[in-house]
């Protein structure tokens, strides 16, 4: 795993649009995962700024979304479709054909995976998946104790993460408790991984992550078997990481390599 540490959530955000910006510049027809939650809102602001005045365009790219709550329509306020289209997809050039999120209304809810893994091989796999943590280690909805090997389905909420999401929905209103996730296999599936990370309630996650067993208690930590994940952190999710001064080592041992050597290894196809 490469671990690389940012004084600040603005600058982490920076970086990963660079990232992702150099994904679609040298691959415009990129097939993306997207995830939504805080974390990526920065990301999603400096893609929006770098279409807006730097021609960044998304004409050709595919994006497939981790999750979907089940039960709530796609164009409910907290369906994780209107999220993406408010913070993302009606501020750039992307066709909205191109932009599958998985459907949360579908009447049989238990048969959406297999057909969402359909698509996602159909588009040729995913060359760059972005991702998110929860406070409990989940990447997409897989809650602890999920299968390492499972692909997309339907997985019960935890309560800690139904907790974390209240804050989204009104005292009264119905909080679905079930989700539509792509699976740990289907994430490791994909080329190139970002995980984003910032604030000191994402500490934990982060140390278990990237220095605990590889364990399916923490899902997160599974990406720990993936060849190209990069997780880019804040000082304060990285603070109770043990080796902090070490990935700060190995980030500048990178530079110089990648200054001496080649310019940039990490576009993936
Ligand atoms: C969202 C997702 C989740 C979030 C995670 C962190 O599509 O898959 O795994 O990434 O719950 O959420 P935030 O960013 O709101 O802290």
């Amino acid at each position: 795993m490469e671990v690389l540490i940012f004084p600040d959530a603005l600058s982490l955000a920076r970086k990963s649009a660079d990232l992702v910006e150099s994904q679609i510049k040298a691959f415009p027809d990129s097939v993306i995962g997207l995830a939504t939650g805080s974390t990526p809102l920065g990301l999603y602001e400096e893609l929006i700024m770098r279409h807006a005045e730097h021609d960044l365009s998304f004409a050709q790219v595919k994006t497939f979304n981790l999750d979907e709550y089940v039960g709530i329509p796609s164009n409910h306020p907290q369906s994780y479709r209107t999220f993406m289209d408010k913070n993302l997809f009606n501020r750039i050039d992307i066709d909205q054909s191109n932009t599958q999120v998985p459907d949360g209304m579908a009447e049989n809810p238990l048969a959406t995976g297999p057909a969402y893994e359909k698509m996602i091989e159909d588009s040729g796999g995913i060359d760059l998946q972005i991702l998110g943590v929860g406070t409990d280690g989940h990447i997409g909805f897989n809650e602890p104790t999920s299968s390492l090997g499972s692909i997309t389905r339907v997985k019960t909420l935890t309560q800690q993460t139904i907790e974390d999401n209240s804050r989204f929905f009104s005292p009264n209103e119905f909080q679905p408790k079930l989700a539509i996730t792509m699976g740990i296999k289907t994430i490791l599936d994909a080329r190139r991984i970002l995980l984003l990370a910032h604030g000191e309630n994402k500490s934990n996650a982060i140390r278990d992550m990237i220095e605990g067993p590889l364990a399916a208690f923490c899902p997160a930590s599974a990406l720990q078997l993936h060849q190209r994940t990069t997780i880019l952190v804040d000082e304060a999710a990285a603070s109770k990481l043990s080796l902090k001064g070490y990935y700060k080592f190995v980030g500048e041992m990178q530079d110089e390599l990648v200054r001496k050597h080649r310019p940039s290894d990490w576009i993936s196809r």
